[in-house]
């Protein structure tokens, strides 16, 4: 019960990373805002927190919209009066196309979400974060925050963006108490997987598995469990750091 008394606000829970993160909160005694855009999922890990002692909060949300990412923040301070964890984690992996053929209505909605929508999280977060003693944002970023993947430049460009946007704010607000990491994962089995028919098609999955020198892909768990610890007292010493969690992806 490490995180007991403490509020987590954690976006993109409704499948995933961020339900993961949302357990994993809640086991470590945090009271959880959880947000999504799919009001359904969201329900439905409402429903999984249920039983962990912890108080949840859930907010249907779109990232994109600062009206609604204002609301959300605001209800957590209405409820809690605190905030003390932020896991931007909500995103979509987009279309497949390379740089010539994609589309600008793609571009847009891609950049909105899992690049603007992770500042607003911060712009609001921060503020609230403020009125305490501070706090811990951790970013999900990607591998693809850090290296190209053909095919896929909007989604390569918003992370690789997430990156730098965290490590900017890490500059500004560490000396006032709030440490903000990015966390890199590799490929994780998770419906955004089957979604671009990576998990859906064996070959597919084969060829990406290969390029994991761990010799498969990773689980929501194992990024959670480092979204947590990276969020700690533990990793108190750690801000503007961008944390591979790529089972030896980008060691080639
Ligand atoms: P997922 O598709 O299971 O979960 C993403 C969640 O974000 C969904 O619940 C979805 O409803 C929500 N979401 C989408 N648009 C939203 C919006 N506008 N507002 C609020 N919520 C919205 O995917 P996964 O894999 O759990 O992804 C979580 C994060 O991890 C994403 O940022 C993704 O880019 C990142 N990531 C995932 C990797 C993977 O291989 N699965 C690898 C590296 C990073």
């Amino acid at each position: 019960m490490r995180f007991k008394n403490r509020v987590a606000v954690i976006t993109g829970v409704a499948s995933g990373i961020g339900r993961e993160t949302a357990i994993a909160f809640a086991h470590k005694g945090a009271h959880v805002a959880i947000s999504d855009i799919d009001r359904e999922g969201l329900d439905e890990t409402a429903r999984l927190l249920e039983g962990t002692g912890v108080t949840v909060l859930p907010v249907v949300t779109d990232v994109s919209s600062s009206k609604e990412v204002q609301k959300l923040i605001s209800s957590v301070m209405e409820k809690f009066g605190r905030l003390d964890f932020a896991c931007n984690n909500a995103g979509i992996g987009g279309a497949s196309a390379t740089t010539a053929e994609y589309s600008e209505e793609e571009w847009d909605k891609v950049i909105n979400i899992n690049l603007r929508g992770q500042w607003l999280c911060m712009k609001y977060q921060i503020p609230a974060m403020l009125e305490k003693s501070g706090g811990s944002i951790v970013n999900v970023a990607s591998i693809l925050g850090t290296v190209g993947f053909a095919s896929a430049p909007a989604y390569v460009a918003a992370k690789h963006g997430l990156v730098g946007l965290s490590k900017t704010a890490a500059l500004e607000y560490s000396a006032q108490g709030i440490r903000v990491n990015a966390l890199a994962p590799g490929f994780i089995e998770t419906p955004m997987l089957d979604k671009a028919g990576i998990t859906t098609d064996p070959d597919v999955k084969k060829m990406i598995t290969d390029r994991h020198p761990i010799g498969r892909l990773g689980t929501s768990r194992e990024v959670a469990d480092a979204i947590v610890w990276l969020s700690s007292d533990e990793a108190s010493f750690i801000t503007g750091h961008t944390l591979l969690v790529d089972g030896g992806y980008t060691a080639w």
